[in-house]
């Protein structure tokens, strides 16, 4: 690693992820394809199955069982109620949960809604640069997770590294990312097909906030990318081998995401409240599905679950 490679304006990450959820809506409208409900569970589906995902994810701790002193780490803060670090909360098997993240502001924020909820006791928030802070926990968790958060470091060798080092001899690492093309240049092939799905929807549903009518697939230069958010997906294409090479791989899951987050960038909100929209959209995942297992579209989501070395 050169200097350069570790200079990314983290000043400018912690500004952007400060307002999380208006990354994700602008104005009240979605544009961001997981942010619908539909998509959401699909992901958890192709995830977990029928199981329910905390049921699924306890079991693969091996010593968890009917233990409710479980220590977790997010690596990462979510912003509302209904997020993982709470439903760890609610299943009462946890006895900590340390979240950390860049951005005091969403910290801050978090902490105060889940004081707010009754969540306080377990939940311990920590502001804390992935890429350069040192770990200092003093005991090893039986869970560490991230959701969305890995995709945005560059350090990755480090980072995965410390947490082999930070799990418990039985304790498992979950993590549910963005793991394609680094900062979203997509394959011609890839653009090509989703920009003929995307002409052959009603321009209606294919106009965003701005009122433009999109005629192709999302597809931002690097310089677009980077100057919204200096870390996105700065090095997503390797998670997946580097997660293999510092850690026990148990299983990945690949989950699609390849057409439809640069089909409905910007516009997605027409799929959860608009006729036609609505009715769509349920197509458009089970085409994503036969895309994807057909390998003609890669996966660009996964969810990985790992040992300690
Ligand atoms: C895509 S968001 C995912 C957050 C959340 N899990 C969600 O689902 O909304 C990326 C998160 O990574 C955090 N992040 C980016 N770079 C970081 C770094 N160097 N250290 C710690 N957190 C970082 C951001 O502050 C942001 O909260």
């Amino acid at each position: 690693m050169n200097d350069d490679e570790n200079t990314k304006p983290l000043s400018r990450v912690e500004e952007k992820w400060s307002n999380s959820a208006d990354v994700y809506s602008k104005d009240g409208f979605k544009v961001f394809w997981e942010s619908l409900e539909l998509p959401s569970a699909y992901q958890i589906q192709e995830a977990f199955g029928d199981t329910p995902w905390i049921e699924n994810i306890l079991s693969r701790i091996p010593d968890a069982d009917g233990r409710s002193d479980l220590r977790a780490l997010a690596l990462g803060c979510s912003h509302g109620d209904g997020v993982a670090a709470n439903e760890f909360v609610r299943s009462g098997r946890f006895e900590e949960i340390t979240v950390v993240d860049l951005s005091s502001k969403l910290l801050a924020s978090q902490q105060e809604l889940t004081d707010d909820l009754g969540l306080g006791e377990i939940l311990r928030y920590r502001r804390m640069d992935l890429e350069n802070d040192p770990w200092e926990f003093e005991q090893p968790f039986d869970l560490i997770f991230a959701i969305g958060t890995l995709h945005h470091i560059e350090r990755l060798e480090r980072l995965f590294s410390e947490i082999n080092t930070h799990l418990s001899p039985s304790g498992l690492f979950c993590m549910r990312e963005y793991v394609g093309p680094d900062r979203f240049q997509y394959g011609e092939k890839q653009v090509e097909i989703v920009s003929e799905i995307m002409r052959a929807l009603p321009e209606r549903l294919r106009t965003d906030v701005k009122g433009q009518v999109c005629q192709a697939a999302w597809q931002p230069t690097i310089d677009e990318v980077v100057e919204d958010d200096p870390s996105e997906a700065i090095r997503s294409s390797e998670l997946l081998d580097l997660a293999n090479r510092f850690l026990s791989v148990d299983e990945i899951r690949l989950t699609g995401g390849s057409l439809l987050d640069p089909l409905l960038h910007g516009i997605a909100g027409h799929f959860e409240n608009n006729p036609g929209g609505r009715e769509i959209l349920p197509l458009l995942i089970v085409f994503e599905k036969i895309l994807v297992r057909k390998g003609v579209l890669p996966s660009d989501y996964a969810f990985l679950f790992a040992h300690k070395l």
